[in-house]
């Protein structure tokens, strides 16, 4: 898709159950580790799910490289499914938190019967690569932003305060903690209660046992609770 993420499409061997937003797998990689990923969609005819991986550390190199007849293990969907109700949404995705937002995108029927702008934003061009006609493919408009040569120059947050909030009937941002801070920062007070943000934190069992990926400030589980979160619930750690 780009130089930093990677699109794997893997066939599904066994029962999986229909995923829904923001949902993620817990995915044992042999010889490495199981780490926690977004599903970025999933087809139930032809039994395949797509993951969007940005390397940064042993296992998701391994993953970046990995050969097309590669076993992994899959346990999920993990988490609470929450898709907004509404005809237009605004999507806002920083780097790998793109990965939920192409979920989003085809469980809102987005280029269906819905409207959906995707922002999409990473540091250069080069990592944005042809990610902006995939979101096309899918159904969403989409602006993108880097430093140089995409359809704006600034932040995804540069983009957003532009936006007329009020002609969407939700909002989700999905990326780094800075961005959706800024992001509830830039929201109209009366649109606060109109704001998803999709959080990261570090997942361990993805069962809610051991309370490795609890929301700082709250007695929230983002394995059983989250991903995704109205702005309202985790307030504490927007501001
Ligand atoms: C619910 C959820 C969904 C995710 N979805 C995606 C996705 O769709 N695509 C994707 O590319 N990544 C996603 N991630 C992040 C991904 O799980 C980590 O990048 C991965 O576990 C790193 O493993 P590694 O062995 O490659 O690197 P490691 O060696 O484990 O980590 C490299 C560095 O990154 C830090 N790090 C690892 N995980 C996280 C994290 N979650 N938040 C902040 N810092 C971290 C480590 O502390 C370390 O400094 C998701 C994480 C969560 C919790
Ligand atoms: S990852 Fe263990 S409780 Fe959430």
């Amino acid at each position: 898709m780009s130089s930093t993420l990677h699109l794997i499409r893997s066939k599904i061997k066994g029962f999986f159950p229909q995923p829904r937003p923001p949902q993620f797998i817990m995915l044992w990689v042999p010889g490495y580790e199981a780490i926690p990923m977004s599903i970025a969609g999933y087809d139930d005819g032809n039994k395949t799910l797509d993951i969007i991986v940005k390397p940064i550390g042993p296992t998701t190199r391994y993953l970046a490289a990995i050969r097309k007849d590669a076993y992994l293990g899959i346990y999920g969907p993990l988490g609470k499914p929450l898709v907004p109700s509404g005809k237009r949404f605004l999507l806002l995705a920083g780097g790998s938190g793109i990965a939920p937002i192409a979920h989003y995108i085809t469980a809102l029927r987005c280029g269906e019967e819905n409207y959906c702008k995707v922002v999409f934003g990473a540091w250069t061009k080069e990592e944005i690569g042809n990610v902006d006609e995939y979101i096309k493919s899918i159904g969403a408009e989409v602006t993108t932003v880097c430093d140089e040569g995409c359809d704006y120059r600034g932040t995804v947050v540069d983009v957003y305060r532009g936006e007329d909030k009020e002609e969407y009937d939700a909002i989700i941002s999905s990326g780094p903690l800075a961005m959706s801070r800024e992001v509830y920062k830039h929201t109209p007070k009366g649109k606060i209660d109109r704001l998803y943000i999709v959080f990261e934190t570090h997942v361990k069992c993805g069962l809610g046992l051991c309370g490795s990926c609890v929301i700082p400030g709250t007695s929230l589980l983002l394995c059983v609770d989250g991903p995704a979160f109205p702005a309202k619930q985790i307030e504490k750690v927007m501001k």
